[in-house]
């Protein structure tokens, strides 16, 4: 996304043209940067060749994980919801991993039948129904299971899963304890060790920590996973500045390898689809009240709730780039009655008038799959920008189908 002659285009093609033709809220995903993205993860940890599971929670649109699977990704599914998502995009059962700590009979009974990679188990009780549903089947299932290594991600509290007090896996006691009963059972087959401490991680330290500790919890079970499945939650840049340092992250890799002969997973989401998508915007409004400029847009909150829910901070560009010397300060609003609907603040931003366009950036990840109907607000289109052309692949909700 540039601009051309002081108007923001995105791949070719300019937010104008596209608000005309399409309305606005308006999500717009780029696949050359989808593409970018994707060959860059490769190529960041080409030494070891991982499966790299793309987590579906990140963005569920179907067509969008139809091209990710072109480039040969697999899927980290937490729903059923997902996991069928994930084989309609045509993703081959085998390259596909379950997690999420509260699966139901029905999800494990579903991907029991689908023979995917993995099911990524969370606890006892869960271990002890997929038994109970394996024998019933006289099948084999194969798991992995989920350490909490007890290692702050250093992110937002709201989606950090790796320390103790967090709900996400288990501690190293019961662990070994779990390996051992697994090795006992003759429905399950323990393959994989899976972790994932948190999101939007820029600091590969935490990561380094990660490894420290599975490697102490393989050496403790004495027992040889097939597979390492170290998650997602490579971060973005939101703001700019900080960049994760994969060179580190990948060293720390290499050296575990070395003791340890398994085959590497990931789950990423945001680092392959953050970056892809845009919201455009219209601006509704511009109201001011005592030293503030509200500027009141037609996206709220229900369509892209990460500022609400974690205090996110995106990049907000105007469609239209004009004189400099012309600014304000500004804060970006959606038109819900919640105050915690609103985007972000600058405290210098070119002068705005109402009805022009507000592009919010980096919303491919955690934006539409977290939309919601909220004020009976239709989702928002959802488009594709590939090979020069746009291609809707979500259509646009209407008001009667919600009423
Ligand atoms: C188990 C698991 N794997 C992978 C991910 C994807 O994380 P990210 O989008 O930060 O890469 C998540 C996200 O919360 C997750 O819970």
């Amino acid at each position: 996304m540039k601009y051309f002659n002081n108007k923001l285009k995105i791949e070719n093609i300019s937010v104008n043209t596209l608000a005309k033709r399409y309305g606005t809220p308006s999500y717009c995903y780029s696949y050359n940067q989808l593409k970018y993205n994707i060959n860059t993860f490769k190529k960041n940890f080409n030494s070891f060749s991982p499966l790299i599971c793309f987590a579906v929670k990140s963005n569920t649109n179907l067509n969008l994980i139809k091209e990710i699977k072109k480039f040969g990704l697999g899927a980290d599914v937490v729903s059923m919801g997902e996991l069928m998502l994930a084989l309609k995009a045509g993703i081959n059962p085998k390259k596909i991993v379950f997690s999420g700590i509260g699966k139901t009979s029905e999800e494990i009974e579903f991907a029991i039948s689908k023979k995917i990679l993995l099911i990524n188990v969370e606890s006892r009780s869960e271990i002890k129904e997929i038994e109970r549903i394996a024998k019933i089947r006289n099948k084999k299932v194969n798991i992995g299971i989920r350490l909490n290594p007890n290692t702050d991600a250093k992110t937002l509290r709201q989606i950090s899963t790796g320390k103790k007090e967090n709900k996400f896996g288990v501690n190293d006691k019961i662990f070994c304890d779990l390996v051992n009963y697994c090795k006992k059972s003759k429905n399950i087959i323990l393959k994989c060790l899976s972790a994932h401490i948190g999101s939007q991680i820029l600091d590969h330290k935490p990561y380094e920590k990660m490894l420290k500790v599975i490697d102490r919890i393989i050496k403790k079970t004495n027992f040889s996973f097939e597979f390492i499945d170290l998650g997602g939650g490579m971060g973005i840049s939101y703001t700019g500045n900080k960049k994760l340092n994969y060179k580190k992250y990948c060293l720390a890799i290499d050296k575990f390898l070395k003791k340890h002969k398994s085959k590497i997973i990931f789950e990423p989401g945001r680092s392959i689809i953050g970056n892809t998508g845009f919201l455009i915007t219209k601006i509704i409004y511009i109201k001011k009240s005592g030293k503030k400029n509200f500027v009141i847009l037609d996206a709220a909150m229900n369509d892209l709730m990460r500022p609400a829910l974690y205090g996110a901070h995106h990049n907000m560009l105007p469609s239209e780039k004009r004189n400099k010397k012309f600014v304000k300060n500004y804060e970006f609003v959606g038109p819900i009655c919640e105050s915690t609907d609103r985007f972000s603040s600058f405290k210098k931003f070119q002068e705005l008038r109402e009805k022009e366009l507000i592009i919010i950036c980096d919303v491919g990840a955690y934006g539409m799959s977290l939309s919601s109907n909220y004020n009976i607000r239709p989702k928002a289109i959802e488009l594709l920008i590939k090979n020069s052309k746009v291609k809707i692949i979500k259509k646009r909700q209407k008001l009667k189908e919600l009423i």
